[in-house]
C-alpha cells in the first residue's frame, strides 16, 4: 500500500531544527524555530513553572481524564489574561474556553469547527503570515488566501492596501490576524489601526481569527492585549487561540487555548457543545500536566508575578538583542535599525533564500529560507558571529 507514496518536503519551520540537529559544527546557530534561548543557549525553565511543578509533584495527583474541554480552572486563567478579569464579555458568559493542544492545536479546532460552521467560507491569512497558517487551514478544507500586509520596502505594514484586501472580501470569509509580535515580520499594527480593522471586520460581516502566540512579548500582557480589547468591546462574535509554549517557555507540554466569543450565554451552550464534538473526535481530551501548571502560576499571586517578572526578562533580552545586532551590522556598513523597530521573536531580514543558504552552508547559521531570523536565539557569544556572517553574505 505504500509502494506509490512519495516523499514530502520537510517542514519549513521545524525541518530547519532537523537539519540543524544534524549539524555536527560547534559554532552553528539555530535562528529557525521561534523558541526563546537564554543568553547561555539554553533553554529556559522558568522559576514560577519549577514551582508550580514542585507543588504538583508534591502532590502526586491521580491522572483521570479530563473532561473534553479540559481544566476547568485553567480555562478561566486564560480568559482573565486574554480578556481581562472584569470583562463584561466574561460576565456575561460570551466566552467559551477550551484547552488545546498548543497554539496550533488551537487553530486546527478552531479551523475544523468553521468549516462546519461556514463551509464555503474562504480564509484570508496575511502576506506574509506563520509558515503553517495555510497548510492548517487548507488541511481543514479551506481556500486559503492572502490579504496585503507586509510592504518590503517600508519594513512596516503597508496598512491603505491590507484595509483595500480586507474591503474587497465577501462576508463571512475568515480572516486570521496576528494579536501582536506578528510573525515572521515582526511589524505590528498601531492601536489606531487595530480600531480601523475591527470597523472593516464589522461592517464588511467577516470573522475574525486572532492568534496570540506571543502575549508579553512586545510590551507586556496588558498591553499586548489591545487588540483583544478592541474586539471585545465591538460587540462581534470571533475566535481568538492562546499559546504558552513560548511566554512559559513550555513548548513541549503543547499548552494552548482555543476562545470563542459568542452573543450570549445561552449561545455560548450551544457552540460549546459543537466544539466538544470536534475534540472529541480528534484527540478526546487534552492532557493533564501543563494546563495545570499554567492554571497554577496563573491563579497564585506570587507565582503569577514571579512568571510576570521572568517574561519581561525574555522581552528585554530579545530587545537588547536587537540593539546590538543593528550596532554590529552597522559597524560592518549595513542599516539594520527596522530590526529595532520590529517586536516579537523574530525579524523579516530581507535576506534571501541565497543567501539564507550560504548562512548555513558556510557559517552553520540556520534561518528559514524566507529570510525570517529569530532574534530570540541569538546570545552574546554567538552575535558576533551571526553578524559577521551576515555581513558576508551580503557582499556581492
Ligand atoms: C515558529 O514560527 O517558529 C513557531 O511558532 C514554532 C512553530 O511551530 O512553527
Amino acid at each position: 500500500i505504500f509502494a506509490a507514496v512519495e516523499m514530502a518536503p520537510r517542514d519549513p519551520i521545524l525541518g530547519i531544527t532537523e537539519a540543524f540537529n544534524a549539524d555536527s559544527r560547534t559554532h552553528k546557530v539555530n535562528l529557525g524555530v521561534g523558541v526563546y534561548y537564554d543568553d547561555n543557549g539554553k533553554l529556559p525553565l522558568l522559576a514560577a513553572v519549577k514551582a508550580a511543578e514542585k507543588a504538583r509533584l508534591d502532590a502526586m495527583p491521580a491522572r483521570g481524564y479530563q473532561p473534553i474541554e479540559g481544566l476547568a480552572a485553567y480555562n478561566q486563567a486564560v480568559q482573565n489574561l486574554v480578556f481581562g478579569k472584569d470583562s463584561p464579555l466574561l460576565a456575561n458568559g460570551q466566552v467559551i474556553t477550551i484547552e488545546a493542544l498548543g497554539g496550533t492545536g488551537a487553530l486546527k479546532i478552531g479551523a475544523d469547527y468553521l468549516k462546519r460552521l461556514v463551509p464555503g467560507a474562504k480564509v484570508y491569512i496575511s502576506d506574509p503570515s506563520w509558515e503553517n497558517h495555510r497548510a492548517l487551514f487548507e488541511s481543514a478544507g479551506f481556500e486559503v488566501g492572502t490579504y496585503a500586509y507586509y510592504d518590503a520596502a517600508t519594513r512596516g505594514v503597508n496598512f491603505a492596501a491590507m484595509k483595500a484586501s480586507l474591503n474587497a472580501m465577501a462576508p463571512n470569509a475568515v480572516v486570521v490576524l496576528h494579536a501582536c509580535c506578528h510573525n515572521p515580520t515582526g511589524a505590528d499594527l498601531t492601536d489606531a489601526q487595530w480600531q480601523e480593522v475591527v470597523q472593516i471586520i464589522k461592517a464588511k460581516n467577516l470573522i475574525a481569527f486572532i492568534d496570540m502566540a506571543y502575549q508579553g512579548f512586545a510590551e507586556g500582557i496588558d498591553a499586548d492585549a489591545v487588540a483583544l480589547k478592541l474586539f471585545a468591546a465591538s460587540g462581534l462574535q470571533y475566535f481568538v487561540s492562546s499559546s504558552f509554549s513560548k511566554s512559559f517557555s513550555l513548548y513541549g507540554e503543547r499548552v494552548g487555548a482555543l476562545s470563542i466569543v459568542t452573543a450570549s450565554k445561552e449561545e455560548s451552550a450551544r457552540v460549546l457543545s459543537q466544539v466538544k464534538r470536534v475534540v472529541r473526535t480528534n484527540y478526546s481530551n487534552p492532557p493533564t500536566h501543563g494546563g495545570a501548571i499554567v492554571a497554577a502560576v496563573l491563579s497564585s499571586p506570587e507565582l503569577r508575578q514571579q512568571w510576570e517578572d521572568e517574561l519581561a526578562g525574555m522581552r528585554e533580552r530579545i530587545r537588547a538583542m536587537r540593539i546590538a545586532l543593528v550596532e554590529k551590522l552597522k559597524a560592518h556598513g549595513h542599516d539594520f535599525a527596522f530590526v529595532a523597530q520590529q517586536r516579537g521573536m523574530f525579524s523579516y531580514t530581507g535576506l534571501t533564500a541565497q543567501q539564507v543558504e550560504r548562512l548555513k552552508d558556510e557559517f552553520g547559521i540556520y534561518a528559514v529560507s524566507t529570510g525570517r531570523i529569530c532574534l530570540a536565539a541569538l546570545n552574546t557569544r554567538n552575535i558576533d558571529h551571526v553578524a559577521d556572517a551576515i555581513a558576508q553574505v551580503l557582499k556581492a
